[in-house]
């Protein structure tokens, strides 16, 4: 209820009454009266007069559920939600919802983490308002094999997601760097837990660096926020909604077609190494090579001095500029 009542307010530009909310909902003018008291604690503005009704003023750029789910756009993904104030890592309790009854496209998202989690076992820096942190279950019908590609689901849906609401020319460094002026504003951590045919569960991670006005030294010149590049601040809600609206379709591309052959061409318009020389770091092999794009099973293609391609695998491999990080 207390997401529909945000919803209809946020989405009049004048005055709702008091009657109409209680009849929308089926609800007494009691309980309307007591979401108003609560969102209003929880830092909305809503002006309430006399044979008028409600009318929000000012919303808190706040992780809770109703802000969330007030703004989703979608059927499945994050229509059930959980938010914390404060976990170790969302990734860890979408994983615990895996190992229980979470259900496919359950949303977990914190306001900070005390343990982040990055790729190759890195900690993800997380402190409280200013950032993303969110984690989605999934139960995906498909190869195991297959499941690394939704991380690229993901990564071009973030990108997609964060150009539509902020205006800032997000860019994926392949796999699924989502980069901004050179410089990380998202990553992406995906685990799963698999039979041998068979996936029980994927936890796709998502951090987005919203609106931090500077970095802490070390990270200043590899890390940048949306803020920063956007040169204003954003609602977190917002873009949450808009990352899911995305992935959701995305991930039913990717679905039907069983790969991303569906995605590759909006991928690869998106791809910040498309047409440069990158460093390819393999476990015991480094070389130069030029980047052409994504396969269909989101190997980077290069082609060498030589002139021959090569299909590079994000498992152990990374990919740099040839001058720095993009
Ligand atoms: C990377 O190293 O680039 C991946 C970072 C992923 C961070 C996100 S924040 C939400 C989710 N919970 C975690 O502990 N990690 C992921």
């Amino acid at each position: 209820m207390k997401q529909k009542i945000l919803c209809m307010l946020r989405e009049a530009d004048t005055y709702v009454s008091g009657q109409e909310l209680c009849g929308q909902l089926g609800v007494s003018r009691t309980a309307v009266w007591k979401v108003i008291g609560q969102l209003k604690e929880e830092g909305y503005e809503i002006e309430a007069v006399k044979n008028r009704g409600y009318r929000i003023t000012s919303i808190p750029d706040v992780m809770t559920a109703a802000e969330i789910e007030s703004r989703l756009k979608t059927k499945i993904m994050g229509r059930c939600c959980i938010c914390y104030q404060e976990t170790d890592s969302t990734n860890n309790r979408a994983r615990d919802a895996g190992e229980k009854d979470g259900v496919h496209g359950m949303l977990f998202a914190a306001e900070r983490q005390s343990a982040g989690k990055g790729r190759r076992g890195r900690a993800w820096d997380s402190p409280g308002g200013s950032s993303i942190y969110m984690s989605i279950l999934l139960r995906p019908d498909i190869r195991p094999a297959k499941a690394p590609m939704l991380t690229l689901v993901m990564g071009l849906s973030a990108a997609e997601g964060i150009k539509e609401t902020t205006g800032v020319d997000a860019k994926i460094k392949w796999p699924n760097d989502i980069v901004a002026d050179g410089k990380k504003i998202c990553g992406i951590l995906t685990e799963m837990v698999t039979e041998i045919e068979y996936i029980n569960y994927v936890v796709i991670g998502v951090g987005i660096n919203v609106n931090q006005e500077s970095f802490p030294e070390g990270l200043e010149g590899k890390a940048t926020s949306l803020r920063i590049a956007g040169g204003r601040t954003f609602g977190r809600a917002e873009i949450i909604a808009a990352v899911l609206k995305a992935f959701e379709k995305n991930y039913e591309l990717f679905l039907e077609a069983g790969d991303l052959s569906q995605l590759r061409a909006r991928y690869d318009r998106l791809l910040v190494n498309l047409g440069r020389d990158v460093r390819v770091l393999e476990p015991g092999n480094e070389y130069e090579a030029r980047a052409k794009g994504i396969s269909d099973e989101g190997e980077l293609i290069v082609t060498l001095s030589d002139g021959k391609e090569r299909h590079v695998f994000s498992g152990e491999v990374s990919v740099r500029g040839i001058y720095g990080y993009v």
